[in-house]
């Protein structure tokens, strides 16, 4: 008989703890404390075993004081890595049996959270590729009938990248400005059509500034002037609710990782009725996915994209108020500090989790580099030596000075109270230990118009 070392057996011991408690709670954590105190097992070597586990990906954790441990994966997927191998295609036996199986759950959980079928849903690598097959396929489906998309300056590069390469092949796209808070507003989508337009694609919500579109509006539009409409959903799913009905959606982009689920899958819906909507294939082979979009499925990850759907969408009621509490005190307590700082996108029609603020005379790389243990992103993208500032901030009018100050918080079903407290006391002292040794601040706040000033190059 083989012996399980030390560090082996207190991980078995924390793993099967873990999965328990998030079965009864999937929100629920974990700490080093209460497994060692359960099970009698030394604080330090638990903690240590924990630490080990994190690194193999099995189990994520999350600080603050309702932080700890817990499953990196939903336990629904677990099983598809380690004991049921089959492939969902292969229909003659019964291990391709058990995976069409737990494929076709997921699918309807994915339809559900968009009030879709589950006919109606191609699963695909994620949303990059959602998003070229949605917009590629329809184009070159539709090409006989015209060769215009519409679309916004804002949408993700998957969007924008792909409707530049379709002005390669000779498509016409029309990207609509955005006002000063990122919306795209309906009547902007109803005066670029024209006779020749075949797909509107605009998000449903923007992933740098949080701001939701009118997107039943832009939906009716659409339906009226009978021009398909695909929306780059990936931020808005889970967060606010979707009906493809009752929004006039045709076609709809959506990733696992931004709900929680796996990594590298993701779904795009086509509508089957009313209008029935075609795509070509973009990906050529074996024909899966009713031959729109060939590959052997990816089961683990779709099956754990179906678990994450249907939590998103349980949540969502209790999930998001709480979310938007927190995200309203954090920018309440730095306005009531700080001056000088504005709120990128719209004031209320955005993302319950998303704060984009740009902090004048703060350099954003510098305060991100001042509060390392915040997981926030900049305004600025690296793109080769130089920082480019962000080029959604541009659209909506933020000046390329104010843009580089930017910093984009987001705020998540495993952020507490506690963690919302340190990052007000730490981000206030970051920009004010910033702006101690910024000549610029000083210079404004003597009242010097720097507009006014000669700068002269030594
Ligand atoms: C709005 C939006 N669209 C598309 C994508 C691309 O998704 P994926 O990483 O699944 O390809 C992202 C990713 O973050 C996103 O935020």
């Amino acid at each position: 008989m083989f012996k399980l070392n030390r560090v082996t057996e207190y991980g078995l011991i924390a793993l099967r703890h873990i999965s328990r408690k998030k079965d009864k709670d999937p929100t629920g954590m974990t700490s080093a404390r209460e497994i060692a105190d359960t099970y009698g097992l030394p604080f330090e070597i638990t903690a240590k075993t924990l630490q080990r586990l994190k690194e193999t990906g099995l189990i994520e954790s999350a600080h603050g004081a309702k932080g700890g441990y817990t499953l990196h994966r939903s336990l629904d997927e677990i099983p598809y890595f380690t004991e049921v191998f089959g492939n969902a295609a292969s229909r003659n036996h019964e291990f391709g049996w058990t995976a069409e199986a737990a494929v076709e759950k997921a699918r309807q959980q994915v339809a559900h959270l968009i009030g879709a079928t589950e006919r109606e849903i191609i699963f695909t690598s994620g949303a990059t590729e959602s998003n070229n097959l949605a917009i590629t396929g329809v184009a070159e489906m539709y090409k006989q009938k015209g060769n215009h998309i519409i679309t916004s300056s804002i949408e993700h590069k998957a969007v924008l990248d792909t409707c530049h390469a379709l002005e390669q092949k000779g498509f016409e796209v029309t990207f609509v400005p955005v006002d000063q808070y990122g919306q795209v507003s309906a009547a902007a989508v109803k005066a670029a059509i024209t006779p020749k337009t075949i797909l509107v694609s605009i998000m449903s919500a923007n992933n740098e500034i949080g701001t939701i579109n009118p997107i039943a509006e832009i939906g009716k539009v659409c339906k009226e002037k009978g021009v398909l409409f695909h929306t780059d959903a990936v931020q808005a799913a889970g967060k606010t609710p979707l009906n493809v009905d009752a929004m006039g959606i045709d076609l709809l982009s959506l990733t696992a990782h931004k709900i929680y689920g796996p990594k590298g899958v993701g779904a795009l819906y086509v509508r089957r009725k009313n209008p029935r909507v075609r795509v070509a294939a973009i990906q050529h082979g074996g024909g899966h996915e009713r031959g729109m979009r060939s590959g052997t499925l990816n089961v683990p990850g779709i099956v754990g994209f179906g678990k994450a759907a249907e939590l998103a969408e349980q949540l969502m009621a209790t999930e998001m108020p709480r979310i938007q509490k927190m995200r309203d005190r954090f920018w309440g307590a730095l306005q009531a500090e700080l001056d000088e700082i504005y709120l990128n996108g719209h004031p209320t029609e955005r993302l319950a989790n998303n704060l984009n603020v740009s902090f004048a005379f703060v350099e954003g790389e510098s305060l991100m580099m001042g509060m390392k243990e915040l997981a926030v992103s900049s305004g600025s993208a690296c793109t080769s030596a130089s920082l480019e500032p962000s080029y959604v901030l541009k659209n909506i009018g933020v000046g390329e000075d104010l843009a580089h100050t930017s910093i984009r918080f987001s705020l998540g079903r495993f952020t507490t109270d506690e963690e919302v407290d340190y990052a007000i006391r730490k981000v206030i002292e970051t920009v004010k230990k910033l702006r101690d040794l910024s000549p610029l601040y000083e210079m404004a706040k003597e009242g010097i118009d720097l507009k006014s000033v000669n700068w002269t190059a030594h």
